[in-house]
């Protein structure tokens, strides 16, 4: 870092003793020097550009708040103006995107992109002190030591979490009446626990460094100790980059400071989003290497947290959540409320089911049901997928205002039994002909789940049959959403309404 700033700080120091002044003028362009931006937009947030020449050698770079300094690559000066090429991420049929920046009166214009964020802001010069202020402060890399053995979640976890619905629109009121709807509607004693705050809670760090939350929440260990009075466990969020997805604040450089803090606020459930953290984490050895930083430091802390990492399935996360003491990883971008994207994930993108069991589990992301974007059948799909994928079990809808078709969906005790086997196995597709796909989820008393899924916009029907079970001779079944025994030992042919399903438990030989 202090090297690469080298070139520049030398070329100014040698104009401002007066040395050498034929190699300065031969080697300067009207962009060397310090260029301040002070009204960038949030993201990436691009705070100067420096640049130094030397003959016909530009060097340069932006500083941006979300990914730190941005190296200009192949600068040039093509008809006055400054171009050249920068890292880019998430697209890798661009790998760089183009930049540039021009002078006009007396300002500079910088133009460019990273990922799906527009640049186009104006600064002015600055001094070298200015650069200093305003240098990115990098952290060592982080390292992957002994795995973290935790014996905790055995099976998915269950709960809450405000993104779904709130994004980062939350409060401290919010957050409590939550938790008072999760206990008066029946929700907790169907087993959810974990009220979790999602983004958008953070503040400012203090002169200590030590993180803050927004005005929005007063006073966390009151918030923490009001959700645990009700018999329930809390949950925050954070990221390893310098900023979370939605812009606030990360944990990066304070990492374990930010654990410390978590720990004596009372809290019991981190949910760790890589975000900004994909800059400097981009490789399977340093995100798994950033997970578990964080882990450590969550371990360290004495306290029992689950550990929720959130980096969208790459790298074969699933083959090392555990070892970085996580006991949940997420494997796809992020749900939202309608059938195609809930299908795609529950039916296509849930990782490897090797990955699955006790203690750490795929996560195909937060439910969605009684959000209003699907319809109920929808919804029994969405909660009979989540279910025979032994998937955590975390609601996204405001809690107040359950209604009883969405209380239903979320409370049916047999589909939650499902998920939460012990034997913890993630179910999968047995068989598919045309729109139907028949699941099998062994269980640990002997018995199967079956789910039979109508991913067709008409309504279809079915044979089961016993090879589809897995089992030589059913002698029972019960129909988990119709709430019956059902005839015929549950084999036979099925009516599927549109995106529908029907859910049995087969006992048998
Ligand atoms: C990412 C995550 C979401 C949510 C938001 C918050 O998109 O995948 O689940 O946490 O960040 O900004």
């Amino acid at each position: 870092m202090t090297k690469k700033r080298l070139p520049y700080l030398l070329a100014a120091s040698l104009m401002f003793t007066g040395g050498m002044t034929t190699t300065i003028a031969h080697a300067k362009t009207p962009y060397d020097g310090v260029w301040l931006f002070d009204d960038t937009p949030a993201r990436p947030g691009v705070t100067m550009a420096e640049i130094s020449s030397k003959g016909d050698k530009i060097s340069g770079r932006i500083t941006t708040l979300w990914y730190g300094p941005v190296e200009m690559q192949n600068a040039r000066i093509e008809n006055g103006k400054l171009l050249f090429e920068a890292r880019n991420i998430n697209d890798k049929a661009n790998p760089t995107r183009q930049w540039s920046l021009s002078l006009a009166g007396g300002k500079v214009h910088l133009n460019g992109q990273i990922w799906f964020n527009e640049v186009l802001v104006s600064g002015e010069r600055g001094s070298a002190k200015d650069a200093a202020q305003r240098a990115f402060k990098f952290s060592p890399m982080p390292q992957t030591g002994a795995p973290i053995e935790l014996k905790i979640a055995a099976t998915p976890p269950m709960g809450w979490s405000s993104w779904n619905k709130f994004a980062e629109h939350i409060d401290d009121k919010t957050i409590r009446a939550m938790a008072d709807a999760m206990v008066e509607k029946g929700l907790k004693d169907a087993g959810y626990l974990y009220i979790n705050i999602d983004d958008g809670w953070q503040g400012e760090r203090d002169a200590n460094g030590v993180l803050q939350p927004n005005e929005k929440f007063p006073d966390m260990k009151a918030l923490t100790a009001y959700v645990h009075s009700k018999g329930l466990k809390i949950g925050i969020y954070s990221s390893q980059g310098p900023k979370t997805c939605a812009g606030y604040l990360g944990s990066y450089g304070h990492v374990e400071q930010d654990a410390k803090t978590f720990a004596e606020w009372g809290f019991d459930y981190l949910k760790y989003d890589l975000c900004s953290g994909e800059w400097f984490y981009d490789t399977a050895e340093t995100v798994k290497a950033s997970y578990y930083e964080m882990g450590k430091a969550l371990q360290a802390t004495g306290r029992e947290f689950i550990y929720s990492l959130c980096q969208y399935g790459r790298f074969d996360v699933g083959s090392w959540g555990r070892a970085v003491g996580g006991q949940l990883w997420r494997t796809t971008g992020d749900i939202t409320d309608d059938y195609e994207t809930m299908a795609k994930i529950g039916f296509d993108k849930n990782g490897n089911p090797e990955y699955t069991g006790p203690h750490g589990f795929n996560d195909p992301d937060m439910l969605e049901v009684g959000n209003g974007g699907m319809t109920a059948d929808e919804y029994r799909t969405h909660m009979s997928l989540w279910a025979m994928s032994a998937a955590p079990l975390m609601m996204g809808h405001d809690l107040r205002e359950t209604s009883a078709e969405t209380l239903d969906i979320l409370t049916n005790k047999a589909v939650i039994a499902v998920d939460q086997d012990a034997l913890g196995i993630q179910g999968k597709a047995v068989r598919k002909a045309g729109d139907v796909e028949i699941w099998r989820k062994p269980l640990a008393d002997g018995r199967v789940a079956v789910a039979l899924f109508n991913r067709g916009t008409k309504p279809a029907s079915t044979q089961l049959s016993a090879s589809d079970t897995g089992l030589a001779s059913v002698t029972k079944a019960e129909n988990l959403w119709k709430g019956k025994i059902a005839g015929k030992n549950g084999l036979g042919e099925y009516s599927l309404p549109a995106h529908g399903v029907e859910m049995l438990i087969l006992s048998g030989r």
